[in-house]
C-alpha cells in the first residue's frame, strides 16, 4: 500500500448518525436525551469538518421511515430540528455555513417549513461549508419525486426522453449542484445504507464505527478520513 504523504481531505462527507437511543438507554436516560446530545454533536462535527477542509457535510436527521417511531420521539426530533432552524443563523453567519434541507419537506409542520426556508434563504450566499440536513428523506422517495418531475416535463414537451443522461437525473435530485459524497460514515455498529443517498453514494467509500453518535468526536472524524486515505478509489477502472 502506498504510504500517505499528505492527508487527502474528502470534499463531501455524508453521515448516518446512529446509536442515539442505545447511548441514552445505557445511561438510564430517555431515548430523546440521546437525540438532544446527538444534535449537540452535529454542531460540533460541522465545525470540525469545516476546520479540516471538508467542503460539504450531509447528515441523516429524519428518514421517511422514522414517522413510525413513538409519537413522543417524533415530536422530540422535530423540536430539535425546529430549534436548530430557529437559532443557528448567527453561528452560520459567523462560520459562513450554507444550509440546505433535503427530503420532502411538504409533510413537515408549516412553521418548520417556514423556518427551513428562512435559514436556507439567509445562508444561501455563504461561501464556506455546505451543510445538508436530510429531513423526511428517503432515497427511493427522492428518486420517485425526481422521476415524476422529469416525466411531467417530458409530457409537457419540455424534455426529450432520449436526452435523459445521468446528469439530468442528478440535477433532478434534492442534492442538485452538490458533488457526490466521497465518504460515508455510519456510527453505532450498523452496516446498512438505510435508504440514504443511494444514487449519490455510488462511488463513495464506506466507513463504519462502533462509536455511538453522541460519543462521536473530531478524533473519530479524523480516523474516518485516515481510513479513506488508505483506500484506492478506482471508479471501476484499474489502479494507475
Ligand atoms: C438514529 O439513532 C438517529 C436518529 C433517527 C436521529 C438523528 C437526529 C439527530 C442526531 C438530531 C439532528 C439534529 C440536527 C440539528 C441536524 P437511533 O435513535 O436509531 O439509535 P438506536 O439505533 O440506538 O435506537
Amino acid at each position: 500500500m502506498a504510504e500517505i504523504k499528505e492527508r487527502k481531505i474528502p470534499q463531501h462527507v455524508a453521515i448516518i448518525m446512529d446509536g442515539n437511543g442505545r447511548w441514552a438507554k445505557k445511561r438510564g436516560l430517555p431515548r430523546t436525551m440521546g437525540h438532544s446530545q446527538g444534535a449537540k454533536v452535529v454542531e460540533q462535527i460541522l465545525e470540525d469538518a469545516d476546520h479540516m477542509g471538508i467542503k460539504y457535510l450531509t447528515v441523516y436527521a429524519f428518514s421517511t421511515e422514522n414517522w413510525s417511531r413513538p409519537k413522543a420521539e417524533v415530536i422530540a426530533l422535530m423540536n430539535l430540528l425546529r430549534a436548530y432552524m430557529k437559532t443557528s443563523l448567527p453561528k452560520c453567519a459567523k462560520n459562513n455555513v450554507r444550509i440546505r434541507v433535503i427530503g420532502d419537506r411538504s409533510k413537515l409542520d408549516q412553521d418548520l417549513q417556514d423556518s427551513i426556508q428562512d435559514l436556507e434563504e439567509k445562508t444561501k450566499t455563504n461561501t464556506g461549508i455546505g451543510f445538508q440536513i436530510a429531513i423526511n428523506y428517503g432515497s427511493r422517495d427522492e428518486i420517485r419525486r425526481a422521476v415524476t418531475r422529469l416525466a411531467k416535463e417530458a409530457k409537457d414537451g419540455n424534455l426529450n426522453p432520449d436526452d435523459i443522461t445521468e446528469e439530468t437525473i442528478s440535477d433532478a435530485l434534492d442534492t442538485a449542484g452538490i458533488p457526490d459524497p466521497d465518504l460515508l460514515i455510519r456510527t453505532a455498529g450498523e452496516e446498512r445504507l438505510s435508504n440514504f443517498l443511494m444514487w449519490q453514494l455510488s462511488y463513495a467509500e464506506m466507513y463504519f464505527t462502533d462509536t455511538a453518535w453522541p460519543d462521536f468526536t473530531k478524533e473519530d472524524l479524523e480516523k474516518a478520513v485516515d481510513a479513506y486515505n488508505h483506500r484506492e478509489r478506482r471508479y471501476g477502472g484499474l489502479i494507475q
